[in-house]
C-alpha cells in the first residue's frame, strides 16, 4: 500500500493490472476485424503508463506537440505513432520523423502539410465528422473536428492526386458514446461517403468514446447503461461486409482502458457542520485533481471504515472556490480529521486536468509486476514559482 511506502496525501495511485483487464475484456470480443488498440495518450500522459504499453508493443495515438515528443522519448518506433487531433501544422512540421501516421483534420491542415507527407513517408488518415457529432452541450452546433462529407471527398481525390497513401479513414464519435447505435450510424454514414469518394481504406479508425464501467452521471445513471461489449462487436461484425477493403479496425479507448486503472488518496484536514450539512475539508479535490467530478459521480470510500449514521457531507477540496466539490453525499458521521478518502476511476482525464491552482501538482504512484514506485514526485515550492524568469 503507497501510504505504508510513504506516500503523502494528496497522490495518484496507477496501476498497471485494471488496465491489463479492460484490454483483455477488449480483445475477447470479435469485432469481425482484426482490432488494434491504440493508445489515447492524452487520457493519461504518465511516463509509467506509455513505459508499460510500449513494453506491450503497442501503438500509441497523441494530439499534440509534448505527447508526440513523450512517445518519442520512451521508445515508441514511428510507425507505431498516430498523430491526430486538430491544427497540426502548427506544431508537427517542426518535430516530425519519417514514417509517423497522421490523420488530416481539416484541408486547411492537409494542404500546410502534404509536401512534408511526402519528404517524410507518412501513412495517412482523414478524419470524418459524421452527422451525429455535434457538441454535447450545444446540440445544435457541430463539434470543431474532422472534415464534412463533401470537404472530405474533396480532401480523397487531392491525396489520390498527388499519390499519397491514403490508407485509413478515421472519426471518433464523442466521450462516452451512449450505445451501440451510435458507432453503426456512423459507420453507415461513413462507408456511404467512402463510397461516394471512391476510397477503398485499408483501416477503419473509429475513435475512443466506450463508457467505462462504474462512472456515474450526476443524475445517478450509469454512462454504460446502454452499451454492451457483445452487443457492440456483433455490430461491427454486421457491418464488415460493407468493408471488403479494410484489413484491420482501429480503436482508441481512453476513458474504457484507463479509468479503472487509477485512485485518488486525498486526506481530511478540517470539518464543519453548518446548515444541516458536514462539510470535509481535504487536501485534495475537485479543482486541483478531479475536474471530471464536475459532472460524473465517482465512488468514494474511506481508507479506514467508520461507522455512524449516514448523513449529508460535503467533500471539498482546499481551494478558495466554493465549484471545490469533489462529491456531495450520504457519507458515515464517523469520518474524521486524518481520515484519508479513496475516489476511485481516476485513471482517465485526472492527470492531464489536474490544476495548479494555488498549490503544487501531486505525486504519482505506479504499481506493475515489478512492485509500486513512487513515479512522480509532488512539485516543490522551487518548481512551481522556480519557472518564473
Ligand atoms: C481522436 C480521439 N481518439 C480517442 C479519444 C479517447 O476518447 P475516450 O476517452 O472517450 O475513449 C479522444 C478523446 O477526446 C479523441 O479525441
Amino acid at each position: 500500500m503507497a501510504l505504508d511506502r510513504g506516500a503523502a496525501t494528496p497522490f495518484y495511485l496507477v496501476r498497471s493490472e485494471p488496465i491489463q483487464a479492460s484490454l483483455r475484456e477488449l480483445e475477447s470480443q470479435p469485432f469481425g476485424f482484426p482490432t488494434r488498440h491504440w493508445f489515447s495518450c492524452k487520457t493519461q500522459p504518465a511516463a509509467p503508463v506509455l513505459r508499460w504499453w510500449r513494453g506491450q508493443n503497442r501503438p500509441i495515438e497523441v494530439v499534440s506537440e509534448f505527447e508526440f515528443r513523450a512517445a518519442l522519448r520512451e521508445g515508441f518506433p514511428a510507425t507505431s505513432i498516430l498523430v491526430n487531433g486538430p491544427a497540426k501544422h502548427r506544431w508537427l512540421p517542426r518535430v516530425s520523423i519519417p514514417g509517423i501516421r497522421v490523420h488530416f483534420d481539416s484541408m486547411n491542415e492537409l494542404k500546410a502539410l502534404e509536401s512534408q507527407a511526402r519528404a517524410h513517408q507518412w501513412k495517412l488518415g482523414l478524419r470524418l465528422r459524421t452527422r451525429g457529432e455535434m457538441d454535447p452541450e450545444n446540440p445544435d452546433r457541430p463539434t470543431q473536428f474532422g472534415m464534412d462529407p463533401s470537404e472530405f471527398q474533396v480532401a480523397v481525390r487531392r491525396l489520390q492526386r498527388l499519390g499519397l497513401p491514403l490508407e485509413t479513414l478515421s472519426f471518433h464519435l464523442r466521450t462516452n458514446v451512449p450505445s451501440p447505435d451510435f458507432y453503426q450510424a456512423a459507420l453507415q454514414e461513413a462507408a456511404e461517403v467512402c463510397e461516394a469518394a471512391r476510397f477503398r481504406p485499408r483501416h477503419l479508425d473509429c475513435g475512443g468514446g466506450l463508457p467505462p464501467p462504474h462512472v456515474l452521471m450526476r443524475r445517478g445513471i450509469r454512462y454504460d447503461a446502454r452499451m454492451s461489449l457483445q452487443e457492440l462487436a456483433s455490430m461491427y461484425r454486421r457491418q464488415r461486409h460493407r468493408w471488403p477493403s479494410v484489413e484491420e479496425l482501429w480503436l482508441e479507448n481512453g476513458r474504457f482502458l484507463f479509468a479503472g486503472s487509477g485512485a485518488l488518496a486525498i486526506r481530511v484536514l478540517d470539518i464543519k457542520e453548518r446548515g444541516g450539512l458536514r462539510q470535509l475539508i481535504c487536501d485534495g479535490g475537485r479543482t486541483l485533481h478531479a475536474l471530471i467530478s464536475t459532472w460524473e459521480h465517482h465512488e468514494l470510500i474511506p481508507l479506514v471504515p467508520r461507522r455512524g449514521t449516514k448523513i449529508r457531507t460535503v467533500v471539498h477540496g482546499p481551494t478558495c472556490m466554493a465549484f471545490d466539490q469533489l462529491a456531495y453525499r450520504q457519507l458515515p458521521k464517523g469520518i474524521r480529521i486524518g481520515d484519508v478518502l479513496i475516489w476511485l476511476e481516476a485513471g482517465a482525464y485526472h492527470l492531464p486536468w489536474e490544476t495548479h491552482f494555488c498549490h503544487g501538482l501531486a505525486q504519482v504512484w505506479w504499481e506493475d509486476d515489478a512492485g509500486l514506485q513512487l513515479a512522480r514526485d509532488a512539485e516543490s515550492f522551487e518548481a512551481y514559482w522556480g519557472r518564473w524568469r
